[in-house]
């Protein structure tokens, strides 16, 4: 019978087995996934393994401290953090198409990811076979991959890492469904924030802007998506909605009033979603005040946006992300 206490047990087995005296590396997204098969590893063979978190500066306000204090504290997992910020706004630099963005922020991950790779190797020697991923049931079903919204847009996660074939897998979670890893995890000690967190694309908010990304754009839709995710949490609603994408119009503008004056702002888009698995979603009928409060708490606290729109698009014809 399936418990999650029995399949943390077996999988420790397994790892231990399947290891030894040797030594794994895993790369840590932010997400559920990785984050508890890293913990699931941790527990089985402890300082054999490091775990690697790219920090490229397109997180959400407070994520990457959640990697490194929250999960790091909760694990006592070896963590190597590569601060990688200032290269990928280098590499984005004037692009604003976003099938450009995709791959540029894709390619800027396995480069640094790989340099981090090689840099352990270098530190612990050769006993460094193995590469965790967080890969899941429905994942192994899909392999190929091919369907849906793979197809729309080039996708880019943790899971979907280098393809180097020197490394031996260890996929601890490949029996399992999305709610049996959240469970695994709480089970392991996750924090709440990680185990719960609602679905966030791998190339973070550098596909939220509608425009180029600068430091400048992410950091005040960094406090737009921090006021909407606070004031959903505060209502109840994260268990009601899939996910809620709010994204910088940085290529628009229009005119307000604020203070005594005229402005010419950006508007914020809220996008909140129900859904199963993402592949179809319909738009969120949140309740009228909820929305008023994040409206009125964006435009008074978010420096130069003037305006915040409810996005009441089904998917199909919109994908969820705006790009
Ligand atoms: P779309 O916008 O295609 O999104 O309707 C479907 C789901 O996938 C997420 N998403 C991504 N996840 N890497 C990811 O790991 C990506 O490149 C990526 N792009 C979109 C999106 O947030 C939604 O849950």
């Amino acid at each position: 019978n399936w418990t999650t206490g029995n399949v943390i047990e077996e999988q420790v087995a397994a790892i231990r087995e399947q290891v030894g005296d040797r030594r794994a590396i895993c790369g840590l997204s932010g997400g559920v996934d990785s984050a508890v098969a890293a913990a699931l590893v941790q527990k089985a063979i402890g300082s054999q393994l490091t775990c690697v978190y790219v920090d490229h500066g397109l997180m959400r306000k407070g994520e990457t401290e959640q990697v490194e204090k929250d999960f790091v504290a909760a694990t006592g997992v070896q963590l190597k953090v590569v601060d990688a910020e200032e290269r990928f706004l280098k590499a984005l630099a004037g692009v604003s198409d976003p099938e450009e963005k995709r791959k540029i922020i894709g390619r800027e991950f396995i480069r640094v990811f790989e340099q981090a790779q090689a840099e352990i190797i270098a530190d612990q020697g050769p006993a460094v076979e193995f590469l965790v991923q967080g890969t899941l049931y429905p994942d192994v079903v899909e392999s190929g991959g091919g369907t849906g919204t793979a197809n729309i847009k080039s996708h880019h996660n943790v899971g979907g890492l280098p393809e180097d074939l020197e490394f031996k897998l260890i996929e601890p979670l490949r029996k399992l469904f999305k709610d049996e890893v959240r469970m695994v995890g709480q089970e392991l000690g996750l924090p709440d924030e990680i185990v719960q967190r609602q679905p966030f694309p791998g190339p973070g908010l550098g596909i939220r802007i509608v425009g180029e990304v600068t430091k400048e754009r992410l950091d005040l839709l960094r406090e737009a998506d921090a006021i909407a995710r606070e004031e959903l949490t505060a209502a109840g609603l994260d268990r009601d909605i899939w996910q809620c994408p709010v994204v910088l119009l940085a290529d628009v503008r229009s005119v307000g009033v604020q203070g005594d004056g005229r402005t010419y702002g950006h508007p914020i888009v809220l996008r909140p979603v129900s859904s199963e698995d993402a592949m179809t979603a319909d738009w969120s009928r949140l309740p009228y005040d909820v929305l008023a409060r994040i409206s009125t708490r964006i435009t008074n606290e978010v420096r130069d946006v003037n305006r915040v729109v409810l996005d009441v698009t089904s998917k199909p014809p919109g994908t969820i992300e705006w790009e």
